[in-house]
């Protein structure tokens, strides 16, 4: 394990290499213990670079076996070797020459995921950020791009598949059962995007006509048996080839493109070129295994890494600060994909959740950071919601801002201008400035400043003079190492709703600049004054979620509950119901604190049973109207002083609440809903389940009988189904015996499937309560239970820490006790998957005193553990600070 040097990367220090690597060529010669990496690579000076100027190669847990250059040995006094790099003094005074390195590594021992490993007895790499200086020295940064030629050997019974990116150009046969691959990838790339995988692995292929009529053979590598379970993750993969022409205008570049599917994995996929290597959670899906979320999942990741082909891969970045570069860029690709693919209302409502249940309280606690950030210790912790999810937000926004025939034309010129480059924010930008005239440099502050902005809002009618005036303030608070914020440019789309739910004109309106119903916000701020509006309008704000900001604003419950059933803006619809939702939690949540009974009221009861049976609106839009705020959520709106166990109980009476004043419908069209027909996972039939499980719930929790939920556990003929009713069990009935027999039964059913097997962990491992970590512990022992597993990992410790609310912050802190243990257990092997373990304790600060001090101690604990790796390092210690 690599040590903590405590180093700091700061943005302003970026300058370029002083080398270049303008071929690479690669050759492993793989055995588990000792695989040998030969590399010989053209390495050029730099025209600035002087004659004296040593090259300083990064590596990381390497075994230097022997360094040549232009074909002469080089003696070990003319290079310096540390942990982490090999300087090599002695150069030739010519511009290039050749250099060969000659490294040891032991894929086998290689716990920790980076680099060259073996999964399930495959070989595969995973190299972003900093993982190829764990299989040979290298310029280990996005800007250095290379040409690369791998030539894989390996044991042809062990290993009778070799991969790499690009091309195949060659392979045969060698003695002693070995054989070998070569492999071209003719487009310049960072070390970051090679790959290798070489295996036993069974194949679904296919294949794609590009536009310009260009083949590509496709394949989807599996473990043997699993084949047809890649069907839908093919079909999701020429659809995304397929998008990407017809709406950006991006066609696919190589003969072949490949996907593998591993099952130790520290994310969720990677892009590699022409390689891609999947966790395999979202490749394999059938009806049997996989829910209707998987589904949707595996479309959008699949096409999440095809889209990294040109935004990441033909345009990199130019270092690890512009990360955002391409991921914001991709998440706000894959996203318009799925949102073309299936509704778009409900895939909007769908990324805001997750976005303010991820990246909100990121950016309003200690570890918030710009979407572009100036400095890092360890870059593998800035895969975050914020790079992802924000930066997603941003490239919305320039559309929002630009229309989006300007935005198409920005994107064009940006593939054009920057092909081939190692790019930045600025780059981006600009191509946005130049197609559209407009100065961007207000709004850059996106990127730049971190935190959440809030936006105030007060409406005031005058029905005499036909005025509504809207004054609106923006603040943005404080965040770790900015104190002082600038004003920022903040489309937000509105409409001025009408007593029948039409959207008012006005005549004029003065105070901010409006284009298409969208107020640019850009001083502290407006008071806008609309004239020829007669009659009291509702307010609709931040429709579609154009901004990523909080709205306060001054409405009555009236006007909001209003909204909920009339606004023409399905987001906002979905907007108002579920502030309703929170308000009632929280209101409920003070009478507990305060010893009293919980109260609602009615008229959110009535309005809830109306829309779930609105056949004017999807299946999948109610299901998630009636999906309640996760106790978290409300917490977050809290804000400070949480109690846990209060906006439990205050959530589950509103729960049962809703389902009694609406029992009799919801068992109606809870049978209604049952499906008829072959399984279909399209977003129409899973909006179907979707509902009807959410009813499910609710008349569990209002009945108190879990007749229903094991009836349908019994009976149901797809994972969406099973799953469901089996988390209703266990939330809904825990101490029921119809529990502990379904739980049971699906153990046994599925214990030799990990995909699924991770479900049942995850299900027992979110269900609320104090009780919950006895559970969770004993889980822990199971022997199913792994640490050398990410996916398990996050299924058991990953759940009781972010979505068990009760037991996680048990007020004696034994939840905080045995998730430290844990925590220490994983960074021993794997200190990736344990710094993003360690940032469920991120919130710790708005806990109530009791909690907040157990917390704080847990922390500490952490901190003060021996040989802490800087992954965990530095998430503690921001956390703390
Ligand atoms: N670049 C991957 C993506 O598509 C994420 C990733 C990062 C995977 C680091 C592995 C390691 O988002
Ligand atoms: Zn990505």
């Amino acid at each position: 394990m690599r040590t903590d040097t405590g180093q700091v990367f700061k943005l302003e220090d970026y300058r370029p290499s002083n080398f270049l690597i303008p071929k690479t060529k690669l050759s492993f010669r793989l055995d588990p213990d000792r695989t040998t990496v030969v590399s010989e690579l053209t390495v050029e000076r730099n025209a600035e670079t002087s004659d004296g100027t040593p090259l300083v190669l990064d590596g990381d847990g390497l075994t230097l076996v022997e360094l040549e250059i232009d074909g002469e040995k080089v003696g070990p006094n003319a290079y310096d070797l540390t942990p982490e790099k090999l300087t090599v003094h002695a150069l030739p005074k010519r511009k290039s020459f050749r250099l060969k390195v000659t490294t040891e590594i032991s894929p086998s021992t290689n716990t920790a995921l980076m680099g060259l490993y073996r999964s399930n007895g495959v070989y595969c790499t995973q190299c972003e950020a900093e993982g190829f200086r764990r299989i040979t020295y290298f310029l280990d940064r996005p800007d250095v791009l290379s040409v690369y030629t791998v030539r894989i050997e390996a044991d042809r019974k062990d290993a009778p598949l070799l991969l790499s990116n690009g091309n195949p150009s060659d392979a045969g046969e060698l003695d002693g059962g070995r054989h070998y691959a070569v492999w071209e990838d003719p487009f310049p790339k960072p070390s970051y995007l090679f790959a290798l995988v070489a295996g036993d692995l069974g194949v679904l292929e296919d294949r794609f006509t590009t536009m310009s009529g260009r083949e590509v053979a496709l394949g989807i590598y599996v473990e043997h048996g699993k084949e047809p379970r890649a069907t839908y993750a093919m079909d999701a993969l020429k659809r995304s080839m397929k998008w990407d022409e017809e709406v950006f205008g991006r066609e696919y570049d190589l003969d072949v493109f490949n996907i593998v599917a591993v099952s130790d994995f520290n994310m969720g996929a990677m892009e590699n070129k022409g390689l891609n290597v999947f966790n395999d959670k979202y490749v394999l899906a059938d009806e049997e295994t996989a829910t209707d979320a998987d589904f949707a999942n595996i479309e959008a990741i699949i096409a999440h890494e095809y889209f990294h082909n040109w935004t990441g891969n033909r345009i990199t970045c130019r270092d690890w600060f512009q990360l955002c570069l391409k991921e914001g860029l991709t998440v706000y690709r894959d996203h318009e994909f799925s949102a073309d693919q299936r509704s778009r209302a409900v895939k909007r409502i769908a990324e805001v959740r997750t976005l303010k249940a991820h990246q909100f309280p990121e950016d309003q606690g200690p570890l918030a950071h710009p979407v572009r950030p100036r400095r890092y210790r360890e870059i593998n912790n800035f895969y975050t919601a914020t790079v992802y999810e924000k930066g997603s937000e941003i490239v919305r926004m320039i559309r929002t801002v630009l229309g989006r025939e300007k935005f198409r034309e920005g994107m064009d010129l940006y593939f054009e201008r920057h092909d081939g480059d190692a790019a930045t924010i600025e780059d981006f930008l600009r191509v946005f400035e130049d197609v559209s005239q407009k100065d961007l440099s207000q709004f850059a502050l996106w990127y730049h400043q971190a935190g959440t902005p809030n936006v105030t809002v007060k409406a005031s009618h005058d029905a005499q003079r036909a005025e509504l005036v809207l004054d609106v303030e923006q603040s943005s608070p404080p965040t770790p190492g900015e104190s002082r914020k600038r004003l920022m440019h903040i489309p937000l789309a509105f409409g001025l709703v009408g007593p029948s739910g039409e959207d008012f004109t006005w005549d004029t309106a003065e105070g901010a600049s409006i284009e298409n119903s969208i107020l640019h916000i850009r001083k502290r701020k407006h008071s806008i004054r609309f004239t020829g509006i007669s009659e009291r309008p509702r307010v609709s704000l931040n429709r579609g979620f154009s901004a990523p900001v909080t709205l306060s604003v001054e409405e009555k419950p009236e006007d909001r509950a209003f909204l909920a059933r009339h606004d023409s803006d399905l987001f906002s619809r979905w907007q108002a119901l579920n502030t309703l939702m929170t308000e009632a939690i929280i209101e409920a949540s003070k009478l507990i604190r305060g010893g009293k009974e919980p109260q609602f009221p009615d008229d959110l009861l009535v309005l809830c049973g109306d829309i779930a049976a609105d056949v004017s609106l999807e299946e999948a839009y109610r299901a998630l109207a009636l999906t309640f705020p996760a106790e978290a959520d409300v917490a977050r709106e809290i804000g400070s002083n949480i109690d846990p166990d209060a906006i439990l109980a205050a959530r589950d009476a509103l729960v049962a609440a809703v389902g009694s004043a609406n029992g009799a419908s919801f068992a109606t069209l809870y049978e209604k809903l049952a499906a008829e027909g072959p399984f279909s996972p399209d977003a129409q039939s899973a909006g179907r389940r979707a509902l009807r499980n959410a009813l499910l719930d609710y008349l569990s929790a209002s009945s108190g009988n879990p007749g229903r939920a094991a009836a349908q556990f019994e009976q149901a003929t797809n994972m969406t189904d099973r799953s469901a009713a089996l988390t209703t069990l266990a939330v809904r009935h825990p101490a029921a015996p119809e529990t502990a027999a379904a739980l049971a039964r699906f153990e046994e059913r599925y214990g030799s499937d990990p995909l699924v097997l991770d479900k049942w962990f995850q299900i027992q491992a979110a269900a609320p309560g104090r009780h919950s970590l006895e559970t969770v512990r004993s889980l822990s022992e199971h022997r199913a239970f792994s640490l050398a597993n990410p996916n398990r990992i996050r299924s058991l410790i990953g759940t009781f820490s972010s979505a068990n609310q009760t037991g996680f912050h048990r007020p004696d802190g034994e939840g905080y006790r045995f998730f430290t243990e844990m925590v220490l257990a994983v960074e021993r092997r794997n200190p990736q998957v344990a710094a993003r373990l360690a940032t469920a304790l991120r919130s710790w600060r708005s806990l109530e005193p009791g909690r907040r001090a157990l917390a704080r101690e847990a922390l500490l604990r952490i901190s003060s553990a021996e040989n802490l790796s800087p992954d965990l390092r530095d998430i503690v210690e921001r956390t703390l600070a």
